[in-house]
């Protein structure tokens, strides 16, 4: 697979994969542990050397698992993790990016990924109570004592942006970007143009919608995320498929899947995007990756950007604690 640069320097797979739903938020596994790390490993001997997880993804045993999977091949993967939550008894209890806190994940996340030095290091939300000066500041003293190589935000305004990148240089900003969630294009991906910045699109697929996987009267199993999100709910699923109805048909123009049509448009919006679908399963690591390769043209862009203004969206990307957790 091709290589994309997030910043000026961070070299990763122009896909990567997100471990999360390994962990939680997409129902049980369709294999046990040892199958997710041959999953992961599987990952990068097909190319990928991005992976992305967080301490709170489980909380902790993602970062054990990719730890574990990476163990043997730590000097082709680049790994992402994220800090910034205050978790109490295995729940998130709101945000903490106090920099004594931070220290204190990294310390810990180093040891659970079984690694020298954590490659990205995102702010997984933005703490109201902690100017992100002082965040910055922090993770910039990491850099310094080789903990950390990279800096990142995750759903951070183009404000927060400027601010942070101006006391240590921002490498890449993580945040929902997908068919059906534009936020980022009114400011933040012009700003990370300008800054020179990469963007990560979380949720490519549209949490699996995208896929044409999510069927309406499909059952979510217990503790799937989507239970939670009102795009998902049966009267709004159902009017979403216009939507999907659409990227179906370039796929079917292209010879791909409609999946593969969501990532080739996100890598076609700019050279300074990757995303990182999230999959548990090593065809559809295979489907995925094979996005790279499909050519869009010109067209089927304009199609696919006019999209939510032409169809429109029902429901939100997020229920109201979710909004909350977003700032929203
Ligand atoms: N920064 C943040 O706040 C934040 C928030 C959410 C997620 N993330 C990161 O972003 C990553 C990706 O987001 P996501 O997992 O929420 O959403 P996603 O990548 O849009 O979709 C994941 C869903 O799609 C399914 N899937 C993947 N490829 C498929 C294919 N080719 N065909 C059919 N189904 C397919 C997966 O199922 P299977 O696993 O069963 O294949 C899973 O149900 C996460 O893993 C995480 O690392 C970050």
């Amino acid at each position: 697979m091709h290589t994309r640069k997030l910043g000026p320097d961070l070299e990763v797979s122009a896909i990567g994969l997100g471990a999360m739903g390994m962990s939680m938020s997409y129902g049980p596994n369709p294999g046990d542990r040892d199958d997710m790390i041959g999953v992961l490993r599987y990952a990068v001997d097909h190319g990928i050397t991005f992976i992305d997880t967080a301490e709170v993804y489980g909380p902790y045993v993602n970062e054990e698992l990719v730890g574990e999977a990476i163990a043997p091949i730590r000097d082709r993967v680049v790994v992402a993790t994220k800090f910034g939550w205050n978790i109490v008894d295995g729940r998130m209890q709101g945000t903490d990016s106090r920099p004594e806190q931070i220290r204190r994940v990294a310390d810990a996340s180093l040891k659970r990924l079984g690694v020298d030095a954590i490659d990205l290091f995102y702010q997984h939300r933005v703490d109201p109570n902690v100017p992100i000066e002082d965040v910055a500041g922090t993770v910039g003293e990491l850099v310094a004592e080789g903990k950390v190589k990279h800096f990142g935000l995750s759903e951070a305004g183009a404000g927060t942006i400027r601010r942070a990148h101006a006391v240590f240089p921002v490498t890449a900003v993580q945040s929902e970007y997908s068919l059906w969630t534009r936020d980022p294009e009114a400011e933040v991906l012009p700003t990370l143009e300008e800054l020179g910045i990469g963007f990560v699109p979380f949720s490519p697929l549209g949490k699996g919608f995208f896929t044409g996987t999510v069927t309406p009267g499909r059952p979510f199993a217990p503790g799937e995320v989507r239970a939670t999100v009102p795009r998902f709910e049966p009267e709004n699923l159902a009017a979403n498929q216009a939507l999907l109805d659409r990227v179906t048909a370039v796929a079917t123009e292209r010879g791909a899947s409609s999946a593969q049509v969501a990532l080739a448009w996100l890598l076609g919006r700019a050279p300074f995007i990757v995303p990182i679908p999230g999959t548990r399963r090593r065809e559809r690591i295979d489907e995925n990756t094979a996005a790279t390769t499909v050519a869009l043209s010109a067209d089927d862009m304009a199609d696919l950007d006019a999209l939510v203004d032409t169809v429109g969206v029902a429901g939100n990307r997020y229920g109201e604690a979710g909004m909350k957790m977003v700032g929203l």
